[in-house]
């Protein structure tokens, strides 16, 4: 499959079969995020891997919606970053969290981002504090979004050509 044929493939995933992800694909998932591109190359970002059931339960509580999901998945990976390291920690661990997910369809997994960083917790805190705080995170870190990943429950269609909003695209001039 070449690269375009991945991004069209991948589509979230939120269901998702009990079967371990793999030592050596959580591995390479690590690679992707690892060698992901950075701002002056500053490399802001941690990855905690979660595979403890309890801990993952936990964390689909880290907001009131959106995150549910999370409770049924074997394997969680949280990106989270030092914003005193770099001040485009966000754009980094976006990036981050975008090739863990190429990778993973390329790895027959299927994987959804779970937005974090601005996002409330049901007490009315940060959910971001609250994913610190159940990690152990040190306190300079902030989260940026949970990957869910594992495998997939059910197959997605890929996208096709007639949902490409190429009114979006402009040429020289908007
Ligand atoms: C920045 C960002 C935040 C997202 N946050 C959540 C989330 O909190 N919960 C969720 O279920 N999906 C979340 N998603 C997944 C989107 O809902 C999904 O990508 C979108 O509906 C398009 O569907 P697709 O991924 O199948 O292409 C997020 C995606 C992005 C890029």
């Amino acid at each position: 499959m070449n690269q375009l044929q991945l991004i069209q493939n991948r589509r979230s995933c939120r269901i998702f079969t009990e079967q371990t992800v793999e030592e050596t694909k959580i591995e390479t998932l690590l690679k992707a995020a690892l060698w992901s591109p950075t701002s002056k190359n500053n490399r802001p970002w941690e990855f905690v891997v979660v595979d403890d059931k309890n801990l993952i339960s936990q964390l689909s509580l880290s907001k009131p919606h959106g995150a549910e999901f999370l409770k049924g998945a074997p394997l969680a990976i949280v990106l989270v970053a030092d914003p005193q390291k770099s001040d485009v920690w966000v754009e980094d661990t976006a990036i981050a969290a975008t090739l863990i997910q190429l990778t993973a369809e390329d790895i027959g997994l299927g994987s959804c981002w779970i937005q974090t960083r601005l996002r409330d917790h049901a007490d009315g805190g940060a959910s971001s504090d609250f994913v610190k705080k159940l990690l152990n995170l040190p306190a300079d870190m902030q989260v940026a979004s949970i990957i869910a990943i594992g495998y997939k429950a059910k197959e997605r269609k890929p996208y096709t050509d007639d949902v490409l909003n190429w009114d979006k695209v402009h040429r020289n001039k908007f």
